[in-house]
């Protein structure tokens, strides 16, 4: 199985770097094809905490390539600046390590500013996002007046490209008294990025259609998660990228037919930031308790996460919507301390019937069914094989087996690699 695209089943912060951190031991490409430092993950290696956003997390295995795919929108200075702080840790990153597509969108000051804008504009309506001007970036790229890579080594185009959007946002920025940031100065700071980055630039299409096309192990790592997708997720409150697995033929080139598994990851437990419908969001209390066990602060903004139930119904519509063949369920252990029993949403009572997957179209009037099961009370931090599981722990994954439809292929018990039961390695068999 050499292709596999690795998706968020919930809204974000599933543990998706985690869990690609771990299948990286087995492959030999891992391939951002969507968004941009919105995204953030935290790997913890021995004693070392990583964070990164925009740089898979398969940098830490020397010898894995990362792409950042055509779909993204990059920020320049955000991959320098990653770029040398793995290299400070030990970690050098050099061209063969790191290819950025000439097709990538570039994340400017001016969408930074434009994201601010519009939250302001919006008022008690904003979506709450993480202001790195991803929206304002896709929203240029589909206005086809965006900044790509490819154009950061020619100045005179870039000059002409960077006047051209500020010309487009000024009033926009203006009416909401937002600074215009200075397009001398962005292209100066855009020049001395290309200075560091120009060598990482190519055509990461053909590069990723050839090392599928010899058989390769690669993994597309999806961030954000399919209900924060701009067409699959709770719109308006969603990010301006496709989450879902399809992105990541659209994001990178590759064909549908190239690829050979989903791996959905899913939390325990349910947790979104930002605004927008969230059914299963526990009471404050609860929700705190959650919080603090599972440290539920955003990687990113560090913005307290919201908290709540397992939501089947939810994942059940990601497994659909994504083809999710197997799921990668992630801070099993955090349900702890949630005492001897606990409540998982299987349906949306709508209209006097209920349906079994969230029904996204109608939830100002759907309210979530919960059924009532056993916890998981034990430590599980120490559990290092499938045989050590407590009985409590095999039976909460058996019932979410069941009411999702898929088998659970990993699970995730803490933070550290360590902490981590394989039941079945997607890829099979170890990279080349
Ligand atoms: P944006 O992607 O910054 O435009 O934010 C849009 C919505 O997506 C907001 O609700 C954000 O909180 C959410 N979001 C964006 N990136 C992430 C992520 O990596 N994890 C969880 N939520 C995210």
């Amino acid at each position: 199985m050499p292709a596999i695209v690795v998706v968020g089943a919930q809204w974000g912060d599933e543990g998706k770097g985690k869990v690609v951190d771990i299948l990286t031991e087995f492959a030999d490409v891992v391939v951002r094809f969507q968004g941009g430092d919105n995204a953030g993950h935290t790997v913890i290696v021995g004693d070392e905490k990583i964070v990164l956003h925009l740089i898979p997390s398969g940098v830490l295995r020397r010898d894995t390539r990362c792409v950042l795919a055509q779909g993204m929108v990059v920020r320049p200075e955000a991959v320098v600046a990653e770029i040398d702080a793995l290299a400070r840790r030990g970690y050098p990153i050099d061209p063969a390590r790191l290819a950025i597509s000439a097709r990538a969108h570039v994340v400017l000051p001016l969408h930074l500013a434009a994201d601010e804008a519009e939250e302001k504009r919006r008022g008690a309506r904003g979506i709450g996002t993480t202001r790195r001007g991803i929206g304002p970036c896709y929203e240029d790229k589909s206005a086809r007046r965006g900044v790509r890579f490819g154009d950061l080594g020619d100045p005179a185009r870039l000059r002409e490209l960077v006047l051209d959007a500020t010309a487009y946002r000024r009033p926009l920025l203006e009416a909401q008294d937002v600074p215009v940031p200075d397009p001398a100065r962005t292209c100066d700071d855009l020049r001395a990025a290309w200075e560091r980055l120009g060598p990482h630039v190519a055509d990461t299409g053909r590069l990723v259609a050839e090392e599928v096309r010899r058989g390769r192990h690669v993994l597309f790592e999806g961030a954000q998660g399919t209900l924060l997708d701009i067409d699959h997720g709770t719109y308006p409150f969603v990010t301006s990228s496709t989450t879902t697995a399809a992105g990541a033929c659209a994001g990178s080139g590759v064909a549908p037919s190239a690829i050979d598994g989903v791996l959905g990851v899913c939390k325990a437990y349910t947790t979104r930031v930002g605004n927008g419908p969230f059914p299963t969001e526990a009471d404050p209390p609860l929700a705190e308790k959650i919080r603090q066990a599972g440290a539920e602060f955003g990687a990113t903004t560090g913005r307290p996460r919201r908290c709540g139930w397992f939501d089947a119904a939810a994942v059940r519509y990601a497994v659909r919507v994504n083809g999710i063949t197997s799921l990668a369920l992630t801070k099993l252990d955090v349900l702890s301390v949630l005492g001897p029993e606990i409540k998982v949403c299987t349906g949306y009572e709508v209209d006097g019937a209920v349906e079994p997957e969230i029904p996204l179209d109608r939830l100002d009037r759907a309210r979530p069914v919960y059924e009532t099961v056993k916890g998981v009370p034990d430590d599980l931090r120490d559990v290092r094989s499938p045989d050590d599981l407590p009985p409590a722990a095999g039976r909460y994954l058996s019932a979410l087996e069941k009411f999702v439809g898929v088998p659970v292929a990993l699970l995730s018990v803490g933070p550290r690699r360590a902490e981590t039961l394989v039941f079945d390695n997607p890829f099979r068999t170890r990279k080349h």
